[in-house]
């Protein structure tokens, strides 16, 4: 059957449900280059402004995984746990957490993503690594994950090819921040992994997609059914996005830091997290209750087990390791500057959206589907909520390449902080669960 496009996106604009087998032609249509990007940009707006129904997201997201092949991971003697967040300013979590785990014995399957809007993606991080890639074909994938029990690995051709395509036209179209769109893209991803279980990370607050615990405890909620749906047991945390986790944004910042995590040097609110979801997936696998889950973390970081894994991972996908010793490999712009505290205070606001935007005007993330990133600039945080500074601090460093780039940034930088003569309550990292 053949539908016209127009149609499709003139009944969803007008609320209506669409059918099994229109979502279905519509994922078919654009996964093989029939449909142009514009029309499929007009049907996810009217997505992002009318929604999806139960019915529709399910048939929607089942087309989306259909676009290609689910992992056959059988080979691996290891519990699969997939581990997935929705996406945040200074999210970089996956890059220590994955290796952590995969250290403690549970086999980590991970198709990543790229930047999204205001967002960082783990892809963009890792390809700040020398040499690593994260194209991997299917074979390699599965050998990889059989010999060292992890991968990092883009979508592709042959793994949820229409993610690869949604995902980048949303990031320029406008059209990140839709509840079906982003558990449709998730879900889709995570299933094809053929996972035991999965652990979300939903992040809540400025800088998420969800801006309050209601709406994230909904889309929680929503990739929860979705899994049981699958026979995939699905455990989210709800987790705070209102300031920058950890200190680090920009790509090889992020990495650097995510290297001092592994060495037990990273900042406390990051270290928190990953334990946390680490716990989540230890316990998911059946390795231990959360007590014996966490003394194994703190076992594999200690020992160092957690770092070298890492390292296995950067040397099996063409990266150079060494990184992890000295990470002055990792690219690095070469001018900095400092952002100062206007007055004495203690720190009230350290906007994540805010610090977000400025990280793309300055190359971090893209601003159409073609742009390069730039892997080597960087905002590096000096105080966040609760922090006392005195007029004259220092409040960030920014790590750009040019003056235009800096402007554009510190333009957007000049609103990212509030202060107030009060004290102010630390931000909780975990906020909730959804199971
Ligand atoms: N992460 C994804 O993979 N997709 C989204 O839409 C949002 C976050």
């Amino acid at each position: 059957m053949t539908y016209r496009m127009t149609e499709l996106i003139a009944t969803k604009r007008e609320g209506k449900a669409l059918t099994q087998e229109q979502l279905f032609w519509i994922i078919d249509s654009y996964t093989d280059d029939e449909l142009p990007d514009y029309q499929m940009s007009s049907f996810l707006m009217a997505v992002l402004f009318q929604g999806m129904d139960d019915v529709e997201l399910g048939c929607w997201t089942d087309a989306m995984l259909s676009s290609g092949v689910v992992l056959d991971l059988s080979g691996s003697p290891l519990p699969k746990v997939g581990k997935h967040s929705t996406g945040g300013v200074g999210d970089k979590t996956s890059m220590a957490l994955a290796p952590l785990v995969a250290a403690c014995g549970v086999a980590v399957p991970k198709i990543s993503g790229r930047g999204l809007g205001h967002s960082g993606g783990t892809l963009d991080k890792l390809e700040s690594i020398p040499g690593f890639t994260t194209e991997l074909d299917l074979g390699r994938f599965t050998r990889q994950l059989e010999d060292i029990g992890i991968v990092l690995a883009s979508q592709s051709e042959e793994l949820v090819p229409a993610d690869r395509r949604i995902y980048s036209l949303r990031d320029a179209t406008g059209t990140v921040p839709s509840l079906p769109l982003i558990a449709s893209s998730i879900m889709s991803k995570k299933l094809a992994e053929d996972l035991d279980a999965l652990v979300l990370d939903v992040k809540v607050g400025s800088g998420a997609f969800t801006k309050d615990v209601e709406e994230a405890r909904f889309l929680a909620a929503t990739m929860v059914s979705i899994g049981r749906s699958y026979g995939t047991p699905v455990v989210v945390l709800l987790t705070s996005m209102d300031q920058p986790l950890g200190v680090e944004v920009g790509n090889a910042n992020e990495v650097a830091e995510s290297i001092a995590v592994l060495r037990g040097e990273g900042p406390a609110d990051i270290v928190e997290l990953t334990m946390a979801l680490g716990v989540e997936m230890l316990v998911a696998a059946g390795i231990g209750d959360a007590e014996q889950a966490g003394g194994l973390l703190e076992a594999a970081l200690a020992s160092g087990a957690a770092l070298e894994k890492f390292g296995e991972l950067i040397a099996a996908q063409g990266g150079d390791p060494a990184v992890l010793d000295d990470p002055t490999l990792l690219p690095a712009a070469p001018q900095t500057t400092d952002i100062t505290s206007p007055l004495a205070g203690t720190i009230a606001r350290c906007d994540a959206l805010t610090i977000g935007r400025a990280a793309v005007r300055l190359g971090a993330g893209r601003e159409t589907k073609e742009d390069e990133i730039d892997h080597g600039v960087g905002i590096t945080l000096h105080a966040k909520v609760g922090d006392e500074v005195s007029a004259g601090a220092p409040l960030a460093t920014v790590r750009y390449r040019d003056a235009d780039h800096l402007a554009a940034s510190l333009e957007i930088l000049d609103s990212a902080w509030g202060f107030s003569a009060e004290p102010q309550e630390p931000v909780p990292v975990i906020l909730g669960e959804v199971r």
